[in-house]
Parts: structure tokens; C-alpha cells; sequence
């Protein structure tokens, strides 16, 4: 608890092209706790260079990034909004972490496997303890909640797994964070392949829709979205590209997919798809606005960026003595 507060913590990758599926997965959900929680919204450009990045790029969309959580209606005054490299603690409590985490435990992990497939040339040691380093992001402000898409549950639960074993041995330290999983959005698919999950790092650019594409390209690639030939506007899992339209359309439309699916009863997919298009357009196009006129603000992002990372770094820094005293470190002597 921060005041009277639960404490809320969740990042990003500064990573490609941030998709919709980052947008309706978790930064949607973001904006909407920001009342309830005490939040931290993190850029966490450390865990971007488990895979190799350019410098000037990765500088360039770790405040593109930063600038998305304001323009997407984050306020900087009430949530912390920084960047992971800004706050040593970060790495400190991760090689800690490392010590009490098992090999057996990071083998297990399902996005390791995939990404170590896709970087054959580079599955660096970095990537095998990324989880580490993401239980270390929200163990430090001692988080209750943590809003993620469903595909980084598996990392959450080994950060509830990591936390309990360090409070078994050493007495209560840190607490036990929990998903929120958003109602609807939580698994957006891609338009091209309806099984496998919409990612900014997919080689089909038509399977994504990115946050900063314009109205035709969305518009084009709704237009090409794999469906089937059921002929039928229904949602469910048999036909996974009407659902994930489905999906998409109550997400943006805040329906259910039910009230969607009688929306569009005795419609045909053509129809379906031009409305999804034209809604995603709708929601992206203030997000892009608002993001060009940011950005134009030098002074008052960097002035963000100072003042929330000393307040970021002020809440880690006081689990992270915690920590490095129960486990024996010496203490400093002022
Ligand atoms: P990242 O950067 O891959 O994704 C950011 C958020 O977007 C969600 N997401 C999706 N949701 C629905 N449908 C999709 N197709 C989709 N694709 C992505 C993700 O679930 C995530 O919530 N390891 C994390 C970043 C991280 C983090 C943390 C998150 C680092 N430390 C601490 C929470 C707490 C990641 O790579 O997310």
C-alpha cells in the first residue's frame, strides 16, 4: 500500500512497432486504474536488449514509448511513468533474484522457447533470466496488481513463485502480486494467422495492426483478415478470425462480444470487417494526434521523465535495503 492505495505495476517493451494487441491487452486497462491504484507504468528498455537493438533506435522508441502512455490518457501526475534504466535497483534486485531461481524453473518458460527460436544466433543469457528481471520490476514497489495480456501470465506466476520462496526464507519482504486480466482484449490474435497471437515482432506486417498506421492501411489489412467460410457471425473458437474481430470490434466499441455478435446478426463478413476497421481507425486516430503534439513538448517530457524516475527510484530503493539487509549484506556506514 502506498497512503491508503493498493500499488499497481506494469511495463512495456520498448521493442518494434507497439501493436494493437499492446494497446487492448494492457495499455487500455492502464489508463482506466490509474483512479484506483497507485501506479507505476514502467519502459522497461532493459529487458529490449535481450534481443540486439540499435542504439539510436532503441533511445529513439523508449520515448516514443513513454510519450504513448501519456497520449494514450495516462496522467504523469497521478501514475509514475519512467524508464527501467533509470532505476538502478532495477538490475540489483534481479541478479539477487537469480539466486533464488532455478534453472528448472526458467527452462519451463514458454516465450524463452519461442524467442530462442527465433535468435538462434543469440540466446543470450539475458533472455534466459529475463523473467527474473520482470518479478525483480514488480517485486520492487512491493505491487498488488500487475494488468498484462494473457501471454505473460506464465511470467507472473513464477514472480508469485520467486516472492514466496524469498518470504518463506526470510519472513514477510515482499508482497504477492496478482494478474488483471482485462475483460476483453486479453489475447488479441493476428489478422493474417488467428492462431497465434498479434505480435510486433511477426514478419507479416498484415497480420498487425500498428499503433501508428493510418486509416487506409488498418482499413486494408481489416480488409484482409483471415476468417472462414462458416458464413456465420458467431464467437466462438471454431471460428477463431470472426472471434478475434469480435474481440477487437467490443474492445474498442466497450461491448461484450455478445452485444457485438447481435450488432451484426444476419450481417455478412464483408460488413464485419468494414466496421472494425473503421472503429480501430477511430480509436487510434486521437492516440496519434496526441502523440505528434507530445512530442513536440520537449521540455515538459523531460521534465516527466526527471521527476517520476527520483520517485520511482525513491519506492525501489527502500525494498531493495530491505532486501540486501535480510540476505546479509553489510550495512552502509554514512
Ligand atoms: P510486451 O512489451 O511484449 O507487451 C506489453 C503488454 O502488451 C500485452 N500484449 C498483448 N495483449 C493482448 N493481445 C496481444 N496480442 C498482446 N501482445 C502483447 C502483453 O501481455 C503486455 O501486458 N515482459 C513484458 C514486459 C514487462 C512487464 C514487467 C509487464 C517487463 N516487466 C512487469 C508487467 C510487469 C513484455 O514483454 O510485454
Amino acid at each position: 500500500m502506498i497512503g491508503d492505495k493498493k500499488v499497481l505495476f506494469s511495463g512495456m517493451q520498448a521493442t518494434g512497432n507497439l501493436t494493437l494487441g499492446n494497446y487492448l491487452g494492457a495499455l487500455k486497462n492502464w489508463v482506466s486504474l490509474t483512479d484506483e491504484y497507485e501506479c507505476f507504468y514502467c519502459v522497461v528498455d532493459e529487458h529490449s536488449i535481450t534481443v540486439r537493438q540499435d542504439p539510436a533506435t532503441l533511445r529513439k522508441r523508449a520515448r516514443a514509448l513513454l510519450i504513448l502512455y501519456i497520449a494514450a490518457g495516462i496522467d504523469p501526475e497521478k501514475a509514475c511513468l519512467y524508464y527501467q534504466s533509470h532505476v538502478s535497483a532495477h538490475a540489483e534486485l534481479a541478479w539477487i533474484l537469480d539466486c533464488y531461481t532455478y534453472m528448472g524453473e526458467m527452462n519451463r518458460m514458454t516465450q524463452f522457447k519461442d524467442k530462442s527460436a527465433k535468435h538462434a544466433d543469440n540466446i543470450n543469457v539475458g533472455l534466459f533470466a529475463y523473467p527474473v528481471l520482470m518479478a525483480a520490476d514488480i517485486l520492487l514497489y512491493q505491487a498488488d496488481v500487475v494488468p498484462v495480456g494473457i501471454d505473460q501470465l506464465q511470467h507472473l506466476e513464477i514472480t508469485r513463485d520467486i516472492a514466496e520462496r524469498f518470504n518463506n526464507i526470510y519472513g514477510q519482504t515482499f508482497t504477492i502480486p496478482e494478474a488483471y486480466i482485462g475483460k476483453v482484449g486479453a489475447k488479441i490474435m493476428s489478422l493474417q494467422d488467428p492462431a497465434k497471437k498479434m505480435s510486433k515482432s511477426d514478419e507479416n506486417p498484415n497480420g498487425s495492426i500498428y499503433l501508428m498506421d493510418d486509416r487506409d492501411t488498418i482499413i486494408r489489412k481489416f480488409r484482409r483478415a483471415v476468417t472462414d467460410s462458416e458464413a456465420c457471425i458467431a464467437y466462438r473458437d471454431e471460428q477463431p478470425g470472426i472471434k478475434n474481430l469480435l474481440d477487437i470490434y467490443s474492445a474498442c466499441a466497450g461491448k461484450t462480444p455478445e452485444e457485438a455478435v447481435q450488432e451484426f446478426s444476419g450481417r455478412g463478413y464483408g460488413e464485419l470487417k468494414a466496421a472494425v476497421g473503421e472503429i480501430v481507425a477511430d480509436t487510434l486516430d486521437p492516440l496519434q494526434k496526441r502523440c505528434a503534439e507530445l512530442s513536440a513538448d520537449k521540455a515538459y517530457i523531460d521534465s516527466i521523465i526527471k521527476n517520476n524516475a527520483e520517485k520511482a527510484e525513491w519506492y525501489a530503493n527502500k525494498t531493495l535495503r530491505k532486501v540486501q539487509k535480510k540476505i546479509g549484506f553489510p550495512e552502509r556506514i554514512r
